[in-house]
């Protein structure tokens, strides 16, 4: 028996020429459940986890998955059993964490347009922490908090104003983006919070963007963010704990791509940093997504035809931007390999693309590969921002999941089919 792992994917790998995950052919998960079939590894989510866990060994810290990464339930199961708290960014997200057997006691909220319906929802269910983004939330998270007759626990998202070095769409501790309060006038903002009866100021959180390869701009923006904590302090409000949010990359196997740092590694570092500073035993927070599932998942599509061209071939596969929007939204490049290695084809170099009708819809360009029709590639490091953002465009129903834990396969996600879809509409009367 020949095992090769796929450089990154400790959990995926070829055995004896068939692409496997964990101890799980995915050629059988493909034939059982149909294409697109998204299949994630429970050991390399854990293994991911586990970095962040060494990390931390023996500092009072929590780990709060940002669930947008991937939000089934299953895998919010996964993370919750394994003690996770849970980064969330709407109502819906609460309802999740939820339904997963979460504890709202380790839930902390982000985002910039919290509506008065889900600071409500998530103060009865008493989260953790709102991690409010203007003044103006701040205002209305305190009326709520009074009219129902409860203390909302906050901490101001700074901006750090430091670069992400990371893709735009992406990169949010700029002054130019829309996230966070300015750093300049955080100090203000808290003292006034202070003021506020409906709150309880309990830390301060900054997130500086996603897929980020390098240590520098985290130990930035740790800097500017103790700067604040040293200032705060100074004007008598504790800050019981500091969030750094999340924003560690995973290595995506792009032939040009910059290898981000471990968690573990990175986290040697920052503490380090904080210690000198000492904030050492300061309660931490986090917020890693991508970093904790992304390589964990692939996603495995059919070539349905192969259309040779003059200036380009193209491989037309059944998974498309409704699966996996990643490439058409940041033109992020994800690895596609074939189940199965095969010496009779030729090899050539194809644009990867679905059915979807927009020339924005294509998975990879200029793959070499050798492959059929009938055959199936997986599509590499979908286990992030894939499901997540996946959507009904073209009508396509959202793909089936499987969750891989060793020799057993669980389907945690039927494929969803027209019907499903229609549901909530009706037709106009008479
Ligand atoms: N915390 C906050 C406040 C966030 O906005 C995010 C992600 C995270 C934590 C988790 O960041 P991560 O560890 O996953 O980098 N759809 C894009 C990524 C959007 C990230 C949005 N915010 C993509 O596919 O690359």
């Amino acid at each position: 028996m020949t095992d090769s792992p796929l450089p990154g994917h400790p959990q995926i790998h070829y055995r004896d020429g068939a692409l496997h995950v964990e101890d799980v052919r995915v050629a059988d998960l493909a034939a059982l459940h149909g294409t697109p079939l998204f299949v994630y590894s429970k050991a390399a989510m854990l293994a991911a986890l586990a970095a962040y866990q060494r990390g931390f060994a023996g500092r009072r810290a929590r780990i709060c998955y940002a669930m947008k990464a991937n939000s089934t339930l299953a895998v919010l199961q996964l993370f919750a059993r394994a003690g996770c708290g849970f980064d969330i960014v709407s109502g819906g997200e609460l309802a999740r964490v939820l339904a997963a057997g979460g504890d709202p006691a380790k839930v902390i909220f982000s985002g910039v347009g919290k509506t008065r319906a889900e600071m409500q929802q998530a103060l009865v269910h008493g989260i953790a922490c709102f991690n409010v983004e203007s003044a103006a939330e701040l205002d209305v998270l305190n009326e709520v908090a009074l009219q129902a007759g409860r203390t909302a626990p906050v901490s101001i998202r700074v901006n750090p104003d430091v670069d992400a070095q990371t893709h735009p769409y992406i990169s949010t501790g700029l002054k130019g983006n829309k996230f966070g309060v300015a750093h300049d006038e955080a100090l203000a903002l808290y003292r006034h919070a202070a003021g506020l009866e409906g709150l309880r100021i309990v830390g301060i959180d900054c997130h500086i963007g996603s897929q980020i390869t390098q240590a520098s701009p985290y130990l930035d923006a740790m800097d500017r963010v103790l700067d604040l904590v040293d200032a705060i302090e100074a004007a008598g409000i504790r800050i019981e704990h500091i969030d750094f949010g999340g924003g560690l990359g995973i290595d995506y196997g792009a032939p040009d791509g910059t290898e981000p740092p471990g968690a573990d590694g990175l986290w040697q570092q920052l503490l380090a940093r904080l210690d000198a500073r000492g904030y050492g035993e300061r309660l931490l927070m986090i917020e890693p997504g991508r970093s904790l599932v992304g390589n964990a998942g692939l996603c495995v599509a059919e070539v349905l035809y192969l259309k040779p061209g003059g200036q380009k071939n193209f491989c037309i596969v059944d998974a498309a931007m409704n699966d996996l929007p990643r490439p058409a939204m940041y033109e992020a490049y994800h690895r596609i390999v074939p189940l199965a290695l095969r010496q009779d084809a030729q090899a050539t170099a194809y644009d990867v693309v679905g059915p979807v009708c927009e020339s924005g819809d294509w998975l990879g360009r200029e793959r070499t590969l050798a492959v059929q029709p009938g055959d199936r590639l997986a599509v590499l490091s979908a286990g992030a921002y894939c499901m997540s953002m996946a959507s009904n465009y073209n009508t396509r129903g959202r793909a089936a999941e499987v969750l891989v834990d060793g020799r057993r396969a669980t389907l945690i996600r039927a494929r969803e089919d027209a019907q499903a879809q229609m549901r909530g509409e009706t037709l106009l009367p008479d």
